[in-house]
């Protein structure tokens, strides 16, 4: 039992709070040729071979790119590439699909959270057109169009291309100060329904934040800005495939927080103190101070901060509290595990006549077990929603690493066999306590074996 917990805490810290990419697939982003440390990932793979980019003239040489020496970054996520050119007062992005996904839209916003960042969102449209709109959302609901934003973007349709797998848009803003920016973006595989700035958007396939260097040098293994996905040196260099980790923004760490403290309470503590109860009760009466320790007293201070989190996080986000399926449940589950936790303090100390008498267990101690379970077993299918919807939406960030996974399915095998195993016991424990029921009591006296040893009673224990 102990190595079981211990495999579980192990796995789900190494999943979940691993701070490089690997347990997260990393894909906040990837820093281009802007990020120092991420330099290696956009190797040119060839200087002789024919360039085919809008930055590079066509003598065929790196050196002769008009791009070179100016400045700008690059950044790719799952999706699409981001790229951005500083020329003079202006900024040029490309956004770039990877051509992962059908383009419906593409959008990139300023700042780090999809409320209140100013976004730019645009969309090619059948007649060859394309369409770029203003919008900023409060939450995280559909954007709507803002007016008079406070920088004006323009689309710049000659340098767009909407053919080809890797089509893609292009709009100026006049600069503003930041050369560290933080971005937000999004891809959404539906095309709005009409050419008009205010029309409907379907929610984005995929978003997140990431950051460009606006104050990085263009060198001859920098990607384009103005044709992310390849390099200055005019090779098409695929978007570095093992991610490298963007830093998690703070409500992020709140996630993550969120749902270890979360996997303990729910999955190590609670099925804990169930199996403990099951294995033990018939043995030794200890069984009741370890369960009523681990469920209350332990347990306790584990989930309210852990579900706090959750709602910590979405507040963080700027998102919307109970807008989907793992904020209800996790809610309701709550809710159900204070219940029990009442019901158990009731069962334990309001023993009915039938049962300090007759030792007739009352339908509330039936009750208390039955919805024991069906916590532990609601909790495991939020976890699965927890890391692997919950998680890639609100982040952006990817699939979590197949290892949480692995764990997950050891997990929800194990805890039941152990449980269902220990019902071998409940012969015994119905025989004990039939032993001790008044009308048995002379039969009993002398079985060692069968002394009861159902003591939670407080005049017992
Ligand atoms: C039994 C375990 C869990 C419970 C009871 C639970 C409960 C909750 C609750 C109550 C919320 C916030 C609801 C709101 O504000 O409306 C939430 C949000 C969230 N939870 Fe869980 N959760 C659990 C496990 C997990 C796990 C394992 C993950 C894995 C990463 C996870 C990821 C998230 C995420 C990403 C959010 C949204 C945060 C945001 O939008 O910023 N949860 N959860
Ligand atoms: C949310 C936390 C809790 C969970 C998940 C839980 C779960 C369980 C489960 C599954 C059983 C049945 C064990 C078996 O197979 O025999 C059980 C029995 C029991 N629990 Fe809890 N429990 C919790 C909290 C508490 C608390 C706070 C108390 C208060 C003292 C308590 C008192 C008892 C008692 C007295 C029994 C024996 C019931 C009987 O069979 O007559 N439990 N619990
Ligand atoms: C690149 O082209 C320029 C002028 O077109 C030439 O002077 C230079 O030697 C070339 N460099 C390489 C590496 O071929
Ligand atoms: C920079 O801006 C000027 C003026 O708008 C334009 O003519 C020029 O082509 C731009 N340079 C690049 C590399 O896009």
């Amino acid at each position: 039992m102990r190595g079981a917990l211990l495999l579980l805490g192990v796995g789900a810290s190494a999943v979940l709070a691993s701070p490089q990419g690997g347990g997260y697939g990393g894909y906040g982003g990837y820093g281009g040729g802007g990020d120092d440390d991420h330099r290696t990932s956009t190797t040119p793979t060839s200087t002789t071979a024919p360039p085919q980019t809008s930055g590079t003239t066509t003598t065929g040489n790196v050196s002769s790119s008009v791009l070179l020496g100016m400045n700008g970054d690059t950044v790719c996520t799952p999706y699409l590439c981001v790229g951005a050119l500083v020329n003079g007062t202006t900024v040029q992005y490309t956004l770039q699909s990877l051509g992962k996904a059908d383009l419906g839209w593409m959008a990139m916003g300023f700042g780090q959270t999809m409320a209140n960042s100013p976004m730019v969102i645009m969309w090619p449209n059948a007649d060859g057109s394309v369409t770029l709109s203003q919008r900023q959302a409060s939450a995280e609901v559909m954007p709507t169009v803002v007016p008079t934003p406070p920088r004006i973007a323009t689309k710049q349709p000659a340098l767009s291309s909407l053919t080809g797998s890797n089509p893609k848009l292009v709009y100026t803003i006049p600069a503003n100060t930041d050369t560290q920016q933080g971005i937000i973006w999004a891809f959404g595989s539906q095309r709005p329904s009409s050419a008009a700035e205010d029309a409907t958007l379907l929610q984005h396939v995929l978003s997140g934040p990431t950051k460009l260097n606006l104050g990085n040098t263009l060198a001859a293994d920098s990607r384009d800005p103005t044709n992310p996905i390849s390099s200055l040196s005019g090779s098409d260099t695929p978007p570095p495939s093992a991610g490298v980790s963007t830093p998690l923004l703070p409500y992020q760490k709140m996630i993550v927080a969120h749902a270890i403290l979360c996997v303990v309470g729910f999955l190590a503590i609670l099925p804990a103190g169930a199996l403990l109860a099951r294995w033990l009760r018939t043995f030794n009466p200890i069984w009741f101070k370890g369960h009523h320790l681990l469920q209350l007293f332990i347990s306790l201070p584990i989930i309210v901060p852990g579900v706090a989190l959750g709602f910590a996080a979405v507040h963080k986000a700027g998102a919307e509290h109970l807008s989907d399926d793992h904020m209800k449940w996790g809610l309701g589950i709550f809710v159900l595990y204070i219940i029990q936790l009442m019901v158990g303090e009731f069962i334990h100390t309001i023993k009915p006549k039938s049962w300090s008498v007759d030792k007739r267990r009352p339908p509330q101690n039936y009750f208390h077990a039955i919805l024991g379970l069906l916590i532990i077993a609601l909790a495991f299918y939020q976890v699965r929603t927890g890391y692997k919807t919950e998680w890639p939406k609100q982040t952006g960030r990817g699939e979590i690493s197949n290892a949480a996974n692995i764990v997950w399915y050891v997990w929800v095998v194990l805890i039941p066999v152990l449980y269902f195993g220990g019902l071998v016991f409940l012969r015994r424990q119905y025989k004990q306590e039939r032993m001790t029921r008044p009308k048995h009591r002379d039969e009993t006296s002398e079985s060692e074996e069968m002394r009861p040893r159902y003591r939670d009673s407080p005049d017992h224990s």
